[in-house]
């Protein structure tokens, strides 16, 4: 077994351990949905004011309540080595970036000089091809920039024009168009930030053209035709666990990186619904939740009452309004919405094993179609939370 397959067992096994902990329906439940299963963790849970995602690590370690949880939460990312032919190039005029906001141009610094140095790359959902620009630029190599939005490719090619890089766009929907030329010949294949299906479609195609070198940043895997997850690796194929899309949310999901003001309004809105949901149940006599759909933010200033008017509107309830007054599930509301809260720390705990699980269902897959691969981050998490990076290079016979 290689290394990458022995820390996905462990993880997995982990994560199948603790699935009450984290694979459920918050919204569904109105109590904790593994009050059995961890009486502790729940007393302990109960007896908290409150308990925000920030410290919900801290607490479950330092309390002691789940001996094995803090056990499977011990792993620590590693960092992928710069390539050591990139140290020798001087830093990216600043012309290049213009254009480019800070943080995405420190990502695509920081995943370029992870890249392999060859004389063709395909980059792959590129948008307008800045990484493309970047992989040009440096040693003056060729760049096909896949991407299927018209008007981000014209405005990369006519960047790259300007510039006189080596960089043309294919414009392309990599989901419908599953043979895209320059896959056919590349030495390497990049892609940086491409959603679920997207990097998916290309993992797929890497392995049919035996593309030389491969650099994958993933994310969004819950953007993907399928309802529950298709493992791609054998050794993922053999999980007990079936992920659902609320899951594949679950392991991008972040802890609230919202200024003030938006994390505000996303609280009111989710005491308004949950508000709302109770006093549905109540009404309607039944223990289910119904979903409502989204709102413009400008409802939530109409308060409580005016979103469940509007609520009971969508849902053809309004008849109902007469039994029972909204008011009354607002303080029940603000407590569910602190219940929700811990569930979701205590989920939350699980996050980065589950997209750790993610990147090595890749990584093992590229590895059984023959490749060497290496895992790790590309940059800091302060620069982007989806910073994993999976390099592999093909190896006949590995
Ligand atoms: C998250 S962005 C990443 C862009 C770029 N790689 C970056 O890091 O800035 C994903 C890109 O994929 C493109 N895309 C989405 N669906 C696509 C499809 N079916 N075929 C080709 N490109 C697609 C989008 O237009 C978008 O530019």
């Amino acid at each position: 077994m290689s290394h990458l397959q022995t820390r996905f067992k462990a993880i997995d096994q982990w994560l199948h351990q603790h699935k009450a902990l984290w694979q459920f329906d918050s919204f569904a439940c109105l109590t904790l949905p593994w009050l059995q299963a961890y009486p502790a963790l729940a007393s302990w849970l109960k007896a908290q004011q409150k308990v925000t995602p920030d410290d919900a690590k801290q607490l479950a370690e330092m309390v002691d309540l789940l001996p094995s949880l803090a056990s499977g939460l011990a792993w620590q990312q590693p960092t992928l080595a710069v390539e050591t032919v990139r140290q020798t190039f001087a830093q990216a005029p600043a012309y290049l970036s213009t254009g480019i906001k800070g943080r995405k141009w420190l990502q695509i610094d920081a995943f370029a000089a992870r890249t392999p140095l060859v004389d063709h790359y395909t980059e792959w959902c590129a948008g307008k091809g800045h990484l493309g620009k970047y992989l040009a630029y440096q040693g003056n190599k060729q760049v096909i920039s896949v991407e299927w939005q018209q008007s981000l490719c014209d405005a990369g090619q006519q960047k790259a024009q300007q510039l006189a890089l080596k960089q043309s766009f294919d414009c392309v929907d990599v989901l419908k168009n599953t043979s895209v030329v320059s896959l056919e010949s590349t030495q390497a294949v990049v892609a940086l930030h491409a959603c679920g299906d997207l990097h998916r479609v290309l993992l797929e195609q890497v392995s049919h053209h035996n593309i030389p070198h491969v650099c994958i940043a993933p994310c969004c895997y819950h953007l993907t035709q399928a309802d529950t997850y298709h493992p791609l690796s054998m050794t993922a194929g053999q999980s007990r666990l079936t992920l659902r899309k609320a899951d594949l949310k679950l392991a991008v999901k972040q802890v609230a990186t919202a200024g003030a003001r938006e994390q505000r309004l996303q609280r009111q809105e989710l005491t308004y619904r949950l508000g709302f949901d109770l006093w549905q149940r109540h009404v309607r006599q039944t223990d289910q939740y119904l979903a409502v759909p989204s709102i413009q933010k400008g409802l939530l200033s109409q308060g409580f009452v005016g979103f469940c008017h509007w609520a009971a509107e969508q849902k053809q309830l309004t008849h109902l309004i007469s039994q029972h007054p909204f008011e009354d599930f607002q303080h029940a509301a603000q407590s569910r919405y602190q219940e929700l809260q811990k569930q979701q720390a205590i989920s939350q705990l699980f996050r980065p094993a589950l997209e750790y699980w993610l990147i090595l269902d890749r990584a093992i897959y590229l590895q059984e179609q023959g490749y060497q691969v290496d895992i790790g981050a590309f940059c800091d998490v302060s620069l982007t939370p989806r910073n994993w990076m999976i390099r592999a290079e093909f190896k006949a016979g590995v």
